[in-house]
């Protein structure tokens, strides 16, 4: 019978014959003994296979395994005299796979991150990234369980997209003209209704518009897809293409919108800690220590909240000690926003109501005229993990809005028409996925909870 180690090593003592299938970490020998540490991936635990050299039948193929060789191991569990695990596989049968030699990159020691982003396509069978992994993957399982068990549907949007929904400016371009020939137009403009889609194409920043329509259809969506971004920001929270969970409420306004938001992180947090108690517990020790007593307390209070307006009051008395001093109208820098959440609130908050200069086109106008019904949730570490608002659900304010902006009311007429046809105030907002992973392994970098990293100037793999 062949079992995950994870199945394994939670299991008692039997004499039923079992199969375990992995990659040796390790290997140690002794006159009459030969210990290998066995791992699937399935757990942080590997799985210690005792093979007793005397009557083991061939003796030969333990030369050929070395660290980094996939294996099968047969024999049963027998109870562990060392402390470590209750149970370890007595093992009478071995077959090799593949060898790895003295040259594997992953040999038995402690690699640095840096180092282990040079070797991304293995580095997966680390401690590290393995644990990442399988934490990353609770994550996304929380988050479609959490809006599966309220109600709301799972729209695809779309990856190529000719709107750009944020109107900052920052796509990348899909094409198929050879731009060195690519037809003009008379004003020198490239021709693109020459090119694969009759019009400029790009990869997506968000889902939010598209998201918007079926909200205003089916009451609550959300989307969850990659979204691509080209900000030329080299950070430890910056990526260019990074998973984006988008949900889409009608009949909402920014207060439900930040009760959601509120309960949902939470729920996400303490699925996580029920659920990967190993990998936490190895996170709190070596990679940011005490995250899951942190993450534990932040699921038992509620979020503090500011005003863009109030943050600015008290962070400003703090100006001398930041990079770029603020007054009221700045965009809040990650020094700003962990200033906020690691010193003036100690935990989690949300601050609403930005200045439209700094946000989006479709955010809804506060009565100042001024501010918009907009919120960002800061953490501690990290800043800002979700950005959200209220929509603006009227024609004319939002066809002002646009045009005032330099974007063009007509490339948008469909969104426009959801303000035509049954308009309704709703809101939504975008958790970085990527974010909440670093901020509950306490992953100091971005790049270092995705599998293969894409900012600029990286692409490998
Ligand atoms: O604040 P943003 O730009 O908001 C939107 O895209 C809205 N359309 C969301 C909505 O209301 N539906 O991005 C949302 C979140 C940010 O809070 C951040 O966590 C993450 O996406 N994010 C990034 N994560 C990694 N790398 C980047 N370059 C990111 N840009 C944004
Ligand atoms: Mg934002």
């Amino acid at each position: 019978m062949k079992e995950r180690i994870i199945h394994l090593l939670n299991g008692k003592p039997s004499d039923t014959i079992i199969t375990a299938e992995g990659w040796v970490r390790t290997k140690r020998v002794s006159k009459t003994v030969c210990f290998l540490e066995l791992n699937d991936g399935s757990s942080l635990s590997s799985l210690q296979l005792v093979i007793d050299l005397e009557n083991f039948m061939n003796t030969d193929i333990l030369d050929s395994i070395q660290t980094g060789a996939a294996i099968s191991a047969t024999g049963v569990l027998v109870a562990s005299p060392g402390g470590k695990q209750s149970v370890e596989m007595q093992c009478t049968q071995i077959e090799l796979h593949g060898e790895a030699g003295p040259d594997y990159p992953l040999q038995k020691k402690r690699h640095s991150l840096e180092y282990l982003r040079e070797i991304a396509h293995l580095r997966g069978r680390t401690n590290t990234m393995s644990a990442v992994m399988r934490v990353r993957n609770e994550i996304s399982y929380a988050i479609h369980t959490y809006f599966y068990e309220k109600g709301f549907t799972y729209i695809h949007t779309p990856i190529i997209s000719t709107s750009d929904a944020e109107g900052a400016g920052e796509m990348f371009q899909v094409t198929t003209l050879d731009l060195l020939n690519a037809k003009r137009t008379e004003d020198g403009q490239i021709d693109y209704s020459k090119d694969f889609f009759g019009r400029k194409a790009s990869l997506t920043v968000s889902g939010q518009l598209q998201g918007e329509t079926y909200a205003l259809a089916l009451k609550d969506i959300y989307t969850f897809g990659p979204t691509f971004r080209a900000e030329n920001s080299n950070t430890k929270r910056h990526l260019s293409e990074f998973w984006m969970i988008e949900p889409e409420m009608a009949f909402c306004d920014l207060e439900g919108d930040m009760d959601v938001a509120e309960e949902f992180l939470k729920y996400v947090f303490s699925r996580v800690l029920n659920r990967c108690e190993e990998d936490m517990a190895f996170f709190s020790r070596f990679i940011e220590k005490g995250v899951a007593e942190i993450l534990q307390q932040v699921i038992e209070s509620p979020f503090a909240h500011v005003t863009y307006t109030d943050a600015i009051t008290e962070l400003s008395k703090n100006n001398s000690s930041f990079d770029y001093p603020v007054s009221f109208g700045a965009d809040l820098q990650t020094e700003h926003e962990r200033f906020l959440t690691e010193n003036v609130f100690k935990g989690p908050v949300i601050v609403t109501d930005y200045p439209k200069e700094i946000k989006a086109f479709y955010m809804k106008m506060n009565n100042d005229n001024k501010t918009v019904r907009a919120m960002d949730v800061l953490v501690p570490r990290l800043g800002e993990i979700i950005g959200g608002s209220e929509r603006e659900a009227r024609l004319d304010v939002l066809s002002d809005r646009m045009k005032e902006l330099n974007l063009i009311p007509e490339d948008y007429w469909w969104y426009l028409d959801l303000r035509r046809y049954g308009s309704v105030k709703h809101a939504g907002f975008g958790l970085g996925f990527d974010r909440i992973v670093q901020y509950i392994t306490g992953m100091q970098n971005i790049r270092d909870v995705i599998p293969y990293p894409r900012a600029a100037k990286q692409a490998d793999f």
